[in-house]
């Protein structure tokens, strides 16, 4: 008699990790459309610090205000398209590094060099404006005119993270690796710990990998694994459970004792992407700090060298798509049933 077997879940096909146009979709229907990660506000601490950055190819400029808030506009000049350059405001104004028009920071046109003010507008031509939030120290923007909610998502992340007191931790560096993978390889090896007694001897050793465990949200995922109080190289808690937190679609939060971890994996191309590692620490002893830093890097290059290799071989004809456990890679499924989702 034949054992009748479910059918396996299949995963996302290969074309959809090498192919342009599924790219093309992602940053329209996805990334131009959510909001996403800056990074830490403690960049930018003094009324006139900016912190210039390019997220998924849009050039913007995050500015702290006089009133201590923080706008953020695109690096864009509204003369002909020239950009600001310098890493502060020159008392206070952005002077474009083209023909010189100057902008207060608040994005508002000063000085129209070159046209007489009678001409133009002034009013009309501010700098653009991104929706802005700060949350928990971080720097969030969405490019939508008409962003969906911030706290639709965040709150339930809040509720899960209210034990761990984020705004203590202060932010130490930043990390950031270029991979040669599609951005949906690093994020699918990130959803998953099944690898992790193959690909991380070490972290393997520090974790209790019979508790690893995954819990789906609406737009958010959290694996966890239980460490181990001796050998765990994070501060000793009561609490001695590390967190990973995947918010859809690039941002991921590594939570041990003392150390809060954010990750941003921004596409570059389809076949390869650039993930920042912002570090914080809760008065963490400098060594430990060092420790800990040291230890994440030899884990991502673990994790960079097989996603270089799938990626490899994903643009190969000898493979057209995988298979999904359902008991241990449900986070893969999740993140993939979004992506079809919102670009299928
Ligand atoms: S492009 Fe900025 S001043 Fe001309
Ligand atoms: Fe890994």
């Amino acid at each position: 008699m034949s054992v009748s077997k479910n059918k396996p879940i299949s995963s996302l096909p290969s074309d959809w990790y090498t192919d342009d146009k599924f790219l093309k979709k992602e940053i329209t229907q996805i990334f131009l459309k959510s909001w996403l990660l800056v990074g830490p506000e403690a960049q930018i601490s003094n009324p006139g610090d900016c912190l210039f950055q390019s997220i998924v190819d849009q050039p913007i400029i995050c500015v702290r205000q006089e009133d201590s808030s923080i706008k953020t506009f695109f690096n864009i000049c509204r003369h002909r398209a020239g950009s600001f350059e310098s890493k502060k405001s020159k008392n206070n104004y952005l002077v474009c590094k083209y023909h010189g028009w100057t902008y207060s920071t608040n994005g508002e046109l000063k000085s129209p060099r070159g046209f007489n003010k009678s001409e133009i507008v002034l009013k009309e031509l501010c700098l653009k404006s991104i929706n802005t939030k700060i949350w928990k120290g971080l720097i969030f923007i969405n490019f939508c005119d008409e962003p969906k909610s911030f706290s639709r998502i965040f709150n339930n992340v809040e509720k899960i993270l209210a034990p761990y007191k984020l705004e203590n931790f202060g932010f130490k560096k930043r990390v950031s690796y270029r991979i040669k993978s599609n951005w949906k390889v690093y994020l699918d090896n990130f959803l998953e710990g099944l690898h992790i007694p193959i690909v991380h001897p070490e972290l393997n050793n520090v974790m209790d990998y019979s508790s690893y465990n995954t819990t789906l949200y609406k737009n958010f995922s959290v694996q966890s694994g239980k460490l181990d109080d001796y050998k765990s190289p994070y501060t000793q808690s009561s609490n001695n459970v590390a967190y990973y937190f995947t918010i859809f679609p690039n941002i991921l939060f590594n939570i041990a004792p003392g150390r809060f971890q954010t990750n941003i994996i921004e596409p570059l191309n389809k076949n390869e992407c650039i993930v920042h590692f912002d570090y914080f620490f809760d008065s963490v002893a400098q060594k430990e700090i060092l420790k800990d830093i040291i230890f994440s890097d030899e884990i991502q290059k673990e994790d960079i060298f097989i996603c270089e290799e799938v990626q490899k071989n994903l643009l190969s004809v000898g493979f057209e798509k995988g298979i999904i456990s359902d008991k241990y890679e449900i986070g893969i499924k999740h993140f993939q049933d979004y992506i079809r989702n919102r670009i299928g």
